[in-house]
Formats: structure tokens, sequence, C-alpha cells
């Protein structure tokens, strides 16, 4: 490859551990949390579909610009940005697209941290074998109890933020690898697991037609734009993460094939996850649509309480999702980090417990937004909320937007086909993708949450 560059914090091993990490980045809330809720929200099999568009036109073009920016820039999103900026002879202010993505990166972890905290507390009341004895409302209190209480959001938090830190700070082959390669594999047998259990449900076939069986009129702008917004979410796209993973791929691994696999596994993930939560709230009589982001804290734990092994079934689910909650924040730790010891050669464990100590003292602003200062509002949102829906909302669908047109159309075509290694109507479609379908997609979505244009 005509970069040559090496990177100096190290490669991945294998092509399947670099698919691990970025599978594990991409494999978080969103598969888990946010998917269910937004299918529920979004009118079911209509969500799915446009979701599954969305990700083979949009999510699969940017992630493969992403994973080649990273490679053949070889350093953190913000310098990989910079040399590239320079080899193509293009202003240096792309560089201002790392700095977006490691910022974005770097916010969504402050609170990411706070509502993985939960998940840590759900793992510990599931181990109690509370849920079997409570009622319904005591289960759909023990959420708010938890989120009224700053000083155990606190203490989760913390822990959380400590076993990132702890990752991060062990190195790519030390720690990244090492996490990546026991936290993966569990996760995936975890939700095999689970959907095995749900296939013996009796709200098997109901959930399967609320999921795949698309009813074509709930397809609107608003849902296309959930449907693409999601898309981004969910392959981390947009923050840099990809693209400092990237950053530590072999040269002779194929990034179309590696981004492929990538979202198809992450895809699978989400359906999956579907599979395995739908038949428990139906069989269970209870409704999806009614409750918000509070979903599977509220809704998921009255099923678990109910059904035989209830809690083991019930431990096994808030398991899968901390470990999926840890390999993502660990992508949203490294690009800071690799930052920070490129820029002012500090070892990994100053960088990382820089990083994450300044993103602990952010989140604590988003507890705090939970309970003592839920009151207190700046530009109408609470600040957990001004924050997520800056980073959200703002910065990654710009990152996103940016990085596809840097690669579209300021990437000479003999370095991305030569990174990419593509040819033909594969490089044709890609650059479809880059140039025309994501930044028209994205913008889509910017002017809708922005303006609420459509
Ligand atoms: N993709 C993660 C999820 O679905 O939960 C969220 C995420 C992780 C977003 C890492 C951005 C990122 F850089």
């Amino acid at each position: 490859m005509a970069a040559n560059r090496t990177s100096i914090h190290g490669q991945w091993s294998s092509r399947w551990i670099f698919i691990l990490a970025a599978t594990g980045s991409a494999v978080g809330l969103g598969n888990i949390w946010r998917f269910p809720y937004e299918t529920a929200e979004n009118g079911g099999g209509a969500f799915v579909l446009v979701y599954l568009v969305c990700i083979a036109l949009v999510g699969l073009p940017v992630l493969m610009a992403e994973t080649m920016i990273g490679r053949r820039g070889r350093q953190s999103p913000i310098n990989s940005m910079k040399s590239l900026a320079e080899e193509e002879q293009c202003s240096r202010y792309w560089q201002l697209v790392g700095i977006f993505g490691v910022a974005a990166g770097f916010l969504i972890l402050t609170f990411y941290s706070v509502v993985a905290g939960w998940t840590l507390s759900y793992v510990f009341r599931a181990l109690s074998g509370v849920f079997s004895h409570s009622s319904v409302a005591q289960i759909q209190n023990m959420f708010a109890a938890l989120t009224s209480d700053p000083l155990r959001l606190l203490a989760w938090h913390t822990i959380f933020m400590a076993m990132t830190i702890v990752v991060i700070a062990r190195g790519v082959k030390g720690g990244l690898e090492q996490a990546v390669r026991f936290l993966m594999p569990v996760l995936f047998a975890l939700v095999l697991v689970l959907v095995c259990y749900s296939l013996t449900m009796p709200g098997l076939s109901q959930a399967i037609a609320y999921l795949f069986k698309p009813d074509f009129s709930q397809i609107n702008p608003g849902t296309i734009l959930s449907g693409l917004g999601h898309a981004f979410f969910t392959l981390s796209l947009g923050m840099g993460a990809i693209m400092a993973y990237g950053a530590y791929l072999p040269e002779h691994i194929s990034i179309p094939r590696a981004s492929l696999t990538i979202a198809a596994l992450d895809t699978c993930v989400a359906l999956l996850a579907g599979i395995a939560i739908f038949p428990i709230m139906f069989s269970y009589g209870l409704q999806p649509h009614e409750a918000g982001a509070g979903l599977i804290f509220k809704v998921l734990p009255i099923a678990f309480g109910k059904m035989p092994m209830g809690n083991i079934i019930g431990l096994l689910f808030f398991v899968l999702l901390m470990f999926a909650a840890w390999t993502s924040a660990i992508s949203l730790m490294e690009p800071a980090t690799a930052w920070l010891v490129e820029r002012k050669g500090l070892t990994r464990v100053r960088a990382a417990a820089y990083t994450g100590g300044l993103a602990w003292v952010l989140g604590i602003g988003s507890l705090l937004s939970l309970n003592l200062w839920s009151k207190v509002k700046l530009f109408g949102m609470t600040f957990f909320g001004l924050v997520e829906y800056l980073s959200v909302n703002i910065m990654l669908p710009l990152g996103g937007l940016l990085i596809a047109v840097f690669a579209g159309w300021f990437m000479s075509r003999a370095s991305t086909s030569d990174e990419l290694n593509l040819t033909g109507y594969g490089y044709k479609a890609w650059k479809l993708g880059v140039r025309f379908i994501a930044p028209l997609g994205v913008l889509l979505i910017m002017l809708h949450t922005l303006f609420g244009i459509f």
C-alpha cells in the first residue's frame, strides 16, 4: 500500500480480532436497549425493514470509509485525518473532522457509562433473585428508585468507568484484544441461549410477525429518518471509533469483506435480540410500545419474575447487556486516549486515566440531571439531554457526513481503490454510497432532527 505508515499503538493480531473488536464496538446498548424500543415506537416491521435498507445503503459504505481512513492514517482519528488531508493536498481543516469525532466519542462515553451503570446494577438485582418476589409496581419502581439516587448511580458509573479504563490502559494487544477475545464469544453465546429460550415461548409467532411483517402504511419520513439514525448509531459511525480501530488493522486484510462481516454480525445481534426480547413480552401480555426508553428495564424484569428459570434468564440478559456496553465503551475511550499518547507523549496508563477521569467527571453532570438537577435546564434540556443531543444528533451525523464527503470527493481514486482493494462494480457501488447516498441521507437526518423538517 502506498501510505506505508505504522501505528505506534500496535496492531490487531488477526482479521478475526479486528472483526470482534469492531463488532464489539457496534454491538452495544444500541442493539439491545435502543433497537427494541425504537422498533416498538416506529411501527415494528416497517422500522426493521427501513433500518436494514439503511445499513446496506448508508452504513456499509461509511463503515468502509472510516476503516479505510484509519488504516491509511495509522493514528488517532485527529492525526489520521491530518495526515490524509496533507497526502491528498486538501485543506488542513479536514483535521477538524477527526477532532469532532474524538470529542463526540468522548461526550457519548460520559453518559454511556451512566446507562451502562444501570445494567451493572440490574446484573446484581437479577443475581439477588429480587424479580421473582416483586409485584409489577415494585419492579417499575425499582427503575425510578435507581435513577433518583445519585450516590447509587455514582457508584455504578464509577465502577463501569474504571472497568473501561483498565482495559484501555493495558493497550491494544494486552487490553482491547484480550477483552474482546473473551467478551465477544460469551456475548454471542448469551444471545443464542436467550434466543433458544424465546423460541419455546407462546408469544413467538406474534413476535416474529411484529418484527418481520412490515405494515407498509407505517413507513413515512419519520420512520425512514429514525432507521437511518439508528443505523449510524448502531454501527458506531461518525465518531472516530471505527477509524481508531482501523488504524490497527494489518495491511493484507480486505476492508470490504471485514466491513460486510461487521455490519452483518451487528445486524444479526440486533435482530436476535429482538427475537429474544419480544416473545418474552408478548407471552406475558406486556405491550412494548407503551414503555419508551425504559422498555428493557421496566418491562422485561416483570416477565423474568413470572417465567420458569426467570432469575437465571434475567441474569444472562443483563450480563449480556453489560458486556455489550463494555466493549462499546472501550471503543469510545480509545480515540481520545490514542490522541493523548501521540500528542502529549503520555503513557497509555496516564492517557487512559485522564480520558476516563474527565469523562467520569462530566458523567456526574448527567447522573445528577436524573435527580438533583432534574429541574436545571439548558436550552430546554437537562444536562444529560443536552450532552446526548449534541453528541448523537449533531456531532455524530455531521461527522459521518464529512467523513463520507472526504472519502468520496476529496480522496483520490488511486488511494481509495488501493486501500480498499476494490475495482469494477464493487468500487462504483461504494463510491455511489459515499458520494451521494450517505451524504444526502445524513443531511436528511440533520434537517429532520435539527429543524423538524419532514
Ligand atoms: N454502537 C454502539 C451501540 O450500538 O450501542 C454505540 C456506540 C459505540 C456509538 C461506539 C459510537 C461509538 F463510537
